[in-house]
């Protein structure tokens, strides 16, 4: 393997000893991700048709308004959940193959020379922010849990829309994602070194475990949450404009 991986360092871009479709996953983040990137980054700007009814987008939740901001209330939120899925582990490793090319995939020729510094130096060390943005986006997400339950409450009675269940599933799949982090696991309990040492670290082993569980599907709950973010924006913004009618359930 290593004989396979320095061939592939110093032979051209994308030349490789694989036999297997390798590029298929860097093309498909790549596709991915960037329509996402492009639509989240046109509605943050379109600063309007974020709200209808009970139902918040949650590209604009907390919704923030200042007499001195004169631009889309989103831009002083979506900073956070972005440089946390920025920094997040398992996105680094796919956008640094889907856009960088420093490798496209294990043992596959890449741009980029041969000194590699990894994150150690300016500006990837920045990445190592990434618990900070977590502490951040936990915030943000206590906000979207409020959306979701007050998505229920129609003028002051109970009732369940179609946009409800976009809302509160969006959150769940939110929290999944995000309690599913390295750096929360780290926090929950994998910094500690004896489970079994007294009651509150045993109560840590069994939350450690919860979160290890979400941690294993990280990259699943990564897209899950992604796509269900975007849609639960896309649909708001229907509801909004006039093109969509929600349905009522109860
Ligand atoms: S590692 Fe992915 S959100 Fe923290």
């Amino acid at each position: 393997m290593n004989d396979t991986k320095t061939a592939s360092r110093t032979a051209g871009l994308g030349s490789t000893a694989r036999h297997d479709a390798w590029w298929i996953e860097p093309a498909t983040v790549a596709i991915g991700f960037g329509i996402f990137i492009v639509y989240a980054t046109w509605r943050v700007l379109e600063g309007a048709y974020y709200e209808w009814g009970p139902y918040l987008s949650p590209f604009y939740s907390p919704k923030l308004a200042f007499d001195w901001w004169q631009w889309s209330p989103a831009i002083l939120v979506l900073w956070v959940p972005a440089l946390f899925r920025a920094t997040c582990y398992y996105y680094r490793k796919a956008y640094y193959r889907a856009y960088f090319w420093d490798p496209p995939g294990c043992a596959v020729g890449h741009l980029g020379g041969e000194r590699y510094s990894g994150e150690s130096k300016f500006p990837l060390i920045f990445q190592n922010l990434h618990r900070y943005f977590l502490y951040l986006a936990i915030i943000v997400l206590g906000f979207l849990w409020y959306d979701a339950i007050v998505s229920f409450n129609f003028e002051g009675s109970f009732g369940i829309g179609l946009g409800s269940l976009v809302l509160l599933g969006n959150v769940l799949f939110l929290s999944n994602y995000t309690f599913g982090c390295h750096a929360f696991r780290h926090l929950i309990g994998g910094r500690l070194n004896c489970f079994s040492c007294s009651q509150a670290t045993k109560t840590q082993l069994k939350a450690w475990q919860v979160v290890s569980k979400l941690n294993e599907h990280h990259m699943l709950w990564a897209w899950v949450s992604l796509f269900s973010v975007g849609f639960a924006d896309f649909y708001v913004r229907m509801l909004a404009t006039g093109t969509f009618t929600d349905i009522r359930l109860f």
